[in-house]
């Protein structure tokens, strides 16, 4: 079957049939996927009913897998993120517990691995369980964002740098999120607020949860700036919506785009999710 690919929304996304990943995908069809990702920077894939090692050889068709860091809570150094409120026992986490209060950052606008000084390429999600209702997950187009900013304001932002930091997102949820030895693994990282990426020569607006502050600048001051381009970038026409069927593949570029998770029953209702991620192609700042 021939693959074809529909755009989902005005400013980003698309949703991708022809494509078996279970069964393995042919050169001629990862090329056509990448110029599809090129493009629209989210790409949705139905029924694709896959095992943990057919989404990492699927995930090489784009890039190097980037394992989570040893610390990780969610991934613990293997190339699989799971990002559950399940616990080992198939018991749902309660809303209170740390482990729930961690994957809570998820649902503010965040680029994945921000905080690293090479910030993760793109990451690829897969749905086994998903909730009756809720759970969706947003996705903003940084590309939109910075192209639709007046003149004036993109000369204003060109060379500002700003700090990203895991603990200052996960500072938003509540304190002691995180421990000393995954802190110790995720020192934060600079990068610039408008960022070039390398092999289009396109520029977007990189910003989210995990930047912190802006370099040189008072701490207040860079937050307030911070958070009027986060609103700016987020709203709802750069905004594409995916509501969770079991067995969909969402991969979005994290240059490219924003995500977030949003809200569900998870008291009472499970939501079970893998995630790979691929290894970006440099720091932003030298
Ligand atoms: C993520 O932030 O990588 C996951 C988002 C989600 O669970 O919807």
């Amino acid at each position: 079957m021939p693959i074809s690919v529909k755009k989902l929304s005005e400013n980003i996304g698309a949703e991708v049939e022809g494509v078996d990943i279970a069964l393995g995908v042919d050169d001629k069809s990862f090329q056509q996927l990448r110029d599809a990702f090129q493009k629209y920077a989210v790409l949705v894939f139905h029924d694709q009913d896959i095992t943990d090692e057919q989404q990492i050889a699927f995930s090489k068709g784009f890039g190097s897998i980037e394992p989570s860091l040893p610390n990780d809570p969610l991934g613990h150094g293997r190339p699989v993120f799971y990002i559950s409120n399940v616990d080992e026992n198939d018991l749902i986490i309660p809303p209170e517990d740390t482990r729930t209060l961690y994957q809570s950052g998820n649902m503010l606008w965040h680029s994945d691995g921000s905080f690293r000084r090479v910030p993760l390429r793109a990451s690829l999600l897969s749905a086994k369980v998903v909730p009756p209702a809720g759970g969706d997950t947003e996705y903003a187009s940084l590309r939109t964002a910075y192209s639709s900013l007046p003149e004036p304001k993109k000369a204003e932002l060109e060379g500002l740098i700003a700090k990203h930091s895991m603990a200052h997102s996960r500072a938003q949820i509540a304190p002691n999120l995180l421990s000393k030895e995954f802190q110790d693994e995720i020192p934060p990282a600079d990068h610039l607020i408008v960022r070039t990426i390398s092999e289009t020569g396109e520029k977007v607006l990189f910003v989210g949860s995990y930047a912190s502050h802006i370099i040189g600048w008072p701490i207040d001051k860079g937050r307030s700036l911070l958070k009027k381009l986060l609103e700016w970038s987020t709203q709802p026409q750069f905004v594409y919506r995916h509501s969770w069927c079991v067995n969909d593949l969402v991969m979005w570029d994290n240059r490219y785009c924003l995500h977030r998770g949003r809200p569900w029953d998870s008291g009472s209702q499970k939501r079970i999710m893998h995630r790979t991620t691929l290894a970006g192609d440099g720091p932003t700042v030298g």
